[in-house]
C-alpha cells in the first residue's frame, strides 16, 4: 500500500531481484535471490538493513558510489525487499525533483515524507458477518429519472452465535452495489464511518450454492456488534494530502501533484506526535533512495541537509558514479560532487566492476526472469558486449535479440540474434560518441 517504488520500466530491469541474498551471519551467498558476486557491497547492505529494522538508522544517509552497471540500483533495489511491506521505500531519480510543477525543494520535501510511514492502531465499533438478507429500496434518482438508486436496504447479518437485522440508509446501500456485495458475503461495517469491507465468500455459503471457489473466509464467531482493533500503515505524506483537502470540495478538482503549506504538514507532524505519545501509533521510518545524486544542485543538498536533522526523517540512500566533481549551481569540487556536511553523516559502501563469470551469470539470471532460453554462443557474445560495452547494455539487448529469434519460428536466442540486435542498437558510449564528432566536423566547417 505505501510502496512509492516509481515508474515500472525503472522498476523492471531489476525484476530478478528478490533481497540481498545473504545467509544467517550476513554473509553473502555466490549466488542468491537474483544477486550475483558484489559481496561486500551486499553485506554493508544487509548490515544496513539489520539497522534501519531496529531503528538505529532514521536520519542518517548512505552513498552507493561505484561506475555505471556495477549494480547500484540494483542493490538498493534489494534492500527495498529485505524491507518488507510495511516500511516505506521511495525509489526516485534526482531529475525528478525539477519539474514545472513545483518548486525543487518542494518535490524533494514531499519524497522525503514519503518515506516516512506510521502505523495507527485504533478500536472501532463494527458490525461483522455473514450476509444473510439483503434486500434494496429502490426509488428513482431525483437527478436522473430513468435511473434507480437505493434509498436504504435491509440488511441480516450473521455470526455462528446470532443474527440481527438492520435498516441501512443509502450510502451504505450504494456501497453494496458498487462492490458488487451480495449474500453469502462476509463482510465488515464501520459503524461510525460506514465505511463497507467486503472481507470474502463465507465457507458456508459456498457449501450451499457452490459457486466458484474464490476467496473462502469462515463465518465470523461472537457477536455481530464488536469492538475491533485495526491497525494500518500511512505515509506522512498521505496524512499531508488529507489533511490539505479539507479546504474544500473544489480541492477535489485540483491536480494531484502540488505544493502543501507548510503548516499543514506542521499540523500533521504534531497530530502524529500526539498520537505516539498516547501510544494509538509508531512512526516508521522508510528509505529514500536517489538515484543519479550529481544532478542534486547545492540548493537541494541543503535543504536535504537541514531535513534531515528533523526527528522524521527517512533516511537516505544515494547513488553515484562521479569521482570528483562540481557540486552543480556551484564552483566548489568535491568528492562525488556532494557538499562535504552531508558527506560527514554518510556511510558509503563502494561496488565494483564485475568479472567476466559474473557478467555471464547476471545475463543467464536475466534471460531465466525473462522466460527465454539462450544459446551458448549467444550468451558467450552477450557476455563479452557487457565486459566490453557496459553490462547495462548487454542486459538491454536481451529483449530485441528475443524478438528477432521469435521472427525465425524460434523459441532460443541464437548468436545471430544478438549479432542483429547489436547491429542496430547502441550503447550510451557509442551513441554519444558519434554524435560528438558530428559537433566537432560541424565546428570545422
Ligand atoms: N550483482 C548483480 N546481480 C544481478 N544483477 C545485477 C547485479 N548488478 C547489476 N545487475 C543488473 O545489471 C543491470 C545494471 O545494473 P544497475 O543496478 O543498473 O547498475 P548501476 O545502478 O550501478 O548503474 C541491471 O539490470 C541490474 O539489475
Ligand atoms: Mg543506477
Amino acid at each position: 500500500m505505501i510502496r512509492e517504488l516509481g515508474r515500472f520500466e525503472r522498476i523492471s530491469a531489476h525484476s530478478h531481484i528478490r533481497g540481498l541474498g545473504l545467509d544467517e551471519n550476513l554473509r553473502a551467498k555466490d549466488v542468491a535471490d537474483g544477486l550475483v558476486g558484489q559481496k561486500k557491497a551486499r553485506e554493508a547492505a544487509g548490515v544496513i538493513v539489520r539497522l534501519i529494522k531496529s531503528g538505529k538508522m532514521a536520519g542518517r544517509g548512505i552513498l552507493l558510489a561505484g561506475p555505471p552497471g556495477t549494480g547500484k540500483t540494483a542493490i538498493a533495489v534489494a534492500i527495498s525487499k529485505e524491507l518488507g511491506r510495511d516500511i516505506p521505500f521511495v525509489h526516485v531519480s534526482a531529475s525528478e525533483f525539477y519539474s514545472a510543477e513545483m518548486k525543487k525543494t518542494e518535490a524533494l520535501i514531499q519524497s522525503m515524507r514519503k518515506a516516512i510511514g506510521v502505523r495507527i492502531r485504533e478500536r472501532r465499533i463494527v458490525l461483522e458477518g455473514e450476509i444473510v438478507g439483503l434486500d434494496y429500496n429502490m426509488i428513482p434518482n431525483p437527478y436522473n429519472p430513468t435511473q434507480k438508486i437505493p434509498e436504504s436496504a435491509n440488511l441480516t447479518l450473521a455470526t455462528t452465535e446470532e443474527r440481527r437485522s438492520f435498516s441501512v440508509g443509502g450510502r451504505i446501500a450504494l456501497q453494496f452495489l458498487s462492490q458488487g456485495i451480495e449474500i453469502g458475503d462476509v463482510i465488515i461495517v464501520d459503524k461510525e464511518t460506514g465505511r463497507v469491507s467486503r472481507i470474502g465468500r463465507s465457507e458456508k455459503a459456498k457449501k450451499k450454492y457452490d459457486i466458484g471457489d474464490e476467496d473462502l473466509v469462515p463465518v465470523p464467531s461472537g457477536r455481530v456488534e464488536k469492538e475491533r482493533e485495526f491497525t494500518y500503515v500511512v505515509t506522512l505524506h498521505d496524512l499531508d494530502e488529507a489533511n490539505a483537502r479539507r479546504g474544500g470540495i473544489f480541492s477535489l478538482f485540483a491536480p494531484s501533484s502540488r505544493e502543501i503549506d507548510n503548516e499543514v504538514r506542521q499540523e500533521v507532524d504534531e497530530h502524529v506526535r500526539r498520537l505516539i505519545e498516547e501510544g494509538r501509533a509508531e512512526l516508521l521510518p522508510g528509505v529514500m533512495f536517489i538515484d543519479e545524486t550529481h544532478l542534486m544542485d547545492i540548493e537541494l543538498f541543503a535543504f536535504m541537509n537541514r531535513a534531515m536533522e528533523s526527528e522524521m526523517a527517512p533516511i537516505i540512500i544515494l547513488a553515484s558514479n562521479r569521482g570528483f566533481s562540481r557540486i552543480r549551481g556551484t564552483d566548489i569540487v568535491a568528492p562525488h560532487g556532494i557538499p562535504l556536511d552531508l558527506l560527514d553523516r554518510l556511510l558509503i559502501i563502494t561496488t565494483e566492476p564485475y568479472s567476466r563469470e559474473e557478467i555471464r551469470n547476471i545475463i543467464d539470471i536475466r534471460a531465466l526472469e525473462m522466460g527465454v532460453t539462450i544459446d551458448e554462443k549467444a550468451l558467450e557474445k552477450l557476455t563479452d558486449i557487457g565486459e566490453k560495452m557496459s553490462l547495462r547494455y548487454a542486459v538491454q539487448l536481451l529483449a530485441p535479440a528475443n524478438e528477432f529469434s521469435k521472427l525465425r519460428n524460434s523459441s532460443r536466442i541464437e548468436l545471430q540474434d544478438v549479432e542483429r540486435a547489436e547491429s542496430i542498437f547502441s550503447d550510451v558510449s557509442q551513441s554519444s560518441a558519434y554524435l560528438k564528432k558530428w559537433e566537432e566536423k560541424m565546428l570545422g566547417m
